[in-house]
């Protein structure tokens, strides 16, 4: 793993507007609200927290599958969201992302094998007449069989559905991949295969991942950093490692709190936090997590007024009574 980032996003913005002012019916949907983060070529940097809280869009957006409102994100020196679309294009074959549900993605009428050649012939990676074996080569590195090629998607498990769209994103020779929960709907031993494959893979191809999640328990063998996230705004970021055994924000420990087995699951009862998250179209003034924080120090500061992210020992958290000591 090297130390030089290969993805720099900085103040990441994106609001949805929704309905129409003439209707009555104009909305703002506050999606991510400023966020920030380097992942270092090889590495793996995980966002986690609950639907809703902005993960899809942040991958989505860095990406430019969809525009940002505002912020920039710098890949391999260039600035994405400067870009014009063709430009993009060429920089397409670098990242990929990798869904939840690939089946989605898999066009059902065509063979496996056309699926993952498609990317090869888009962006002529290699001469026509290497295409077959290449796609064939592809599909044992994910665990498949050759002969897979020419089957349709319905053929296949979820597990080996999820390989396929492996295949089709490593087709292109990317250096960097946005997993969106990519494990969230299989079996937990199937999970475990998954999440090993793709560990493989980053040692072998040098892959640098932004994984989202819903839990921590999903990427506590994957991640080696993981930012917190919580109605758009990064609440704790830190090593994997010390946010699992020494997290500072009260979100955060809600989170591992669900961990089976994890040191907080041990030591505490299960945190059940109440209530609903508040809607991301209107978003409290203080901080986000006020209206379900648990923190004994609770106070209308936290309603008030929204914490900025701050160092706190290793790591960085955004909540105004968070200390060292606590575990
Ligand atoms: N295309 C869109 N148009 C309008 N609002 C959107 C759009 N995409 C997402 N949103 C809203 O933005 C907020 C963040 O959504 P996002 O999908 O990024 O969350 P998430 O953390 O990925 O959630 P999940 O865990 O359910 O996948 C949600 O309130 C969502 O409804
Ligand atoms: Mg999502």
């Amino acid at each position: 793993m090297s130390t030089e980032p290969l993805l720099e996003v900085q103040d990441l913005v994106k609001h949805y507007q929704s309905g129409g002012w003439l209707s009555g019916t104009r909305q703002t949907t506050y999606a991510v609200n400023g966020v920030s983060f380097s992942i270092n070529a090889g590495e793996t940097l995980a966002l986690v927290g609950e639907s809703g809280s902005g993960k899809t869009t942040v991958g989505r957006t860095i990406l430019r599958l969809q525009e940002p409102t505002s912020g920039s994100a710098r890949f391999l020196g260039t600035d994405l969201f400067d870009m014009p679309r063709s430009a993009l294009r060429k920089l397409r074959r670098r990242m990929q992302i990798i869904f939840q549900d690939p089946y989605s993605t898999l066009d059902p009428r065509m063979t496996v094998g056309s699926s993952v050649a498609e990317g090869l012939e888009i962006h002529r990676i290699v001469p026509r007449a290497d295409i077959t074996s290449r796609v064939h080569a592809l599909l044992e590195e994910v665990g498949l069989d050759p002969d897979d090629a020419k089957k349709y998607p319905h053929e296949f498990s979820g597990g080996q559905r999820q390989r396929i769209g492996i295949a089709r994103a490593l087709a292109v020779e990317p250096h960097f991949l946005v997993c969106d929960e990519p494990v969230s709907a299989l079996d937990v031993s199937v999970q475990a295969q998954i999440l090993n494959l793709l560990l493989d893979l980053q040692r072998d191809r040098g892959l640098t991942y932004l994984f989202i999640a819903h839990d921590l328990a999903v990427v506590r063998h994957i991640a080696h950093r993981t930012i917190v996230m919580y109605l758009g705004y990064i609440v704790e970021e830190g090593t994997t490692d010390l946010l699992l055994t020494t997290p500072r924000h009260p979100y955060t420990q809600a989170l591992l709190s669900a961990v089976p087995d994890s040191e907080a699951a041990q030591v505490a009862d299960r945190i059940i936090l109440p209530g609903d998250p508040p809607s991301p179209s209107a978003i409290p003034h203080g901080c986000p997590f006020a209206s379900r924080c648990f923190h004994p120090e609770k106070d209308q500061r936290c309603r008030s007024e929204r914490p900025v992210l701050r160092t706190l020992g290793q790591s960085q958290v955004a909540c105004h009574y968070a200390t060292e000591e606590e575990a």
